[in-house]
């Protein structure tokens, strides 16, 4: 049976991935208190049911940095896609094409951004942490814009990575050792249809950018100690002028939870803000993303897009996003989940799924269009 929504994507990669895997992007740090929040609170809000407004079907389109989208949706970077499947962002990037949304292409990808622009016929946004190495955070900048990316997304709520116990436990962040790689042959084994996709059709299994940056291609866990090396901790607000100097399109500020850092972004001269917690997986604690957005929409008072994402797992949660004052939403957890379970197809139906549940929601409230979501909820 054709999985009916966002949960039960997630019941099938439970069950389609190893669950070291399925535990990395399931996950959140700490005790995962932001990550339940974000998909609790939007619980906690109340649509308006209106009835008898007449009104044809909604139209869910919007520009973006002069994109066209076919819905107020993204799909937000997601690393390491392509353990999910084979060349997992390729896949998930030609399903966004065909779906008339965009994909974010996360720094620590699979599939290079080369890669993922030949084979998806479209050039992905890009995703980029501020790293200490310049020399290479330039090459990589360069790269994107030969590629052709529409936008840059820059992730700035990572200065360390959250701590996930998840990934202790489960060995997926450790340093190699016997016991560990014991465990991971037999995950495998007891998964052998991801092991055919990923493991045997899916090579190479590396990080596409960060050749010449990351020496150890073979390793994941070669991965976080290369993250760990090279995150910059000590990034500022003058960073971002760094970055305007060396990247001629739209910058967006992703990991904004606070109106004060919002109104720096407008200060620094960003071109849009995505309010986001990282999906509970960094500071744990903090307010879900829904929470935060009224004061960030109303700090930033129209000057930049402000995008959402955190907890969003139907298209109930984008309207209420949507009526709080976010121009688009974006979800991570909700196409990694599908990639898992269904590769391309899997993705482009979730999209479906999302569209089908906005149109559906919107016309339930009584709303027209996009224009007038704002009375959608009940306060
Ligand atoms: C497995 C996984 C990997 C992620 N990797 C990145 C990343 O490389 N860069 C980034 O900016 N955000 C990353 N994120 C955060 C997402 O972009 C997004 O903010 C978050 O997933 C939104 O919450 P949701 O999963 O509830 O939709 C990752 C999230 C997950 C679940």
């Amino acid at each position: 049976m054709r999985p009916a929504s966002i949960g039960d994507y997630r019941a099938r990669a439970r069950r389609a991935l190893p669950r070291m895997v399925f535990d990395f992007i399931d996950g959140g740090s700490f005790a995962e208190n932001t990550l339940r929040r974000n998909v609790e609170d939007f619980a906690s809000l109340s649509l308006r049911q209106r009835v008898l407004r007449g009104g044809a079907a909604p139209d869910l389109s919007l520009e973006l940095f002069g994109q066209r989208l076919s819905l107020p949706l993204l799909l937000a970077p997601v690393g390491m896609a392509g353990l999910l499947a084979r060349r997992g962002e390729v896949q998930a990037a030609r399903a966004a094409r065909k779906s008339g949304i965009p994909f974010c292409l996360s720094t620590v990808s699979v599939c290079s951004i080369d890669e993922v622009a030949q084979s998806a016929g479209t050039a992905p946004w890009f995703q980029l942490y501020m790293l200490r190495d310049r020399g290479w955070m330039k090459a990589m900048l360069d790269r994107a814009a030969a590629a052709g990316a529409p936008a840059l997304v820059f992730t700035v709520d990572l200065a360390v990575p959250g701590i996930r116990y998840r990934d202790f436990r489960s060995g997926f962040a450790a340093e190699p050792s016997l016991e560990r790689s014991l465990r991971r042959i037999v995950a495998g084994a007891t998964h052998p249809g991801w092991l055919w996709d990923v493991f045997v059709r899916g090579r190479p299994l590396g990080f596409g950018n960060l050749s010449g940056a990351q020496n150890d291609q073979r390793s994941f866990a070669a991965f976080w100690s290369w993250i760990r090396a090279n995150f910059e901790p000590s990034a500022s607000w003058a960073d971002i002028e760094w970055l305007r100097a060396h990247w001629r399109g739209p910058i967006v500020l992703k990991g904004i939870l606070d109106s004060g850092d919002a109104l720096q972004a407008v200060k620094c001269g960003a071109d849009a803000v995505i309010v986001s917690n990282h999906g509970g997986r960094q500071l744990d604690d903090v307010v879900s993303s829904i929470r935060a957005l009224p004061g960030i929409v109303a700090a930033v008072n129209g000057r930049l897009p402000v995008l959402f994402d955190g907890g969003i797992r139907s298209g109930l949660d984008m309207l209420k996003a949507l009526a709080l004052g976010a121009n688009a939403c974006l979800v991570g957890r909700p196409w990694a989940y599908a990639l898992a379970a269904g590769g391309e197809a899997g993705v482009a139906h979730m999209v479906d799924i999302l569209r089908q549940e906005l149109t559906t929601a919107l016309t339930l409230s009584g709303c027209s269009d996009l224009a007038s979501v704002a009375g959608c909820l009940d306060l």
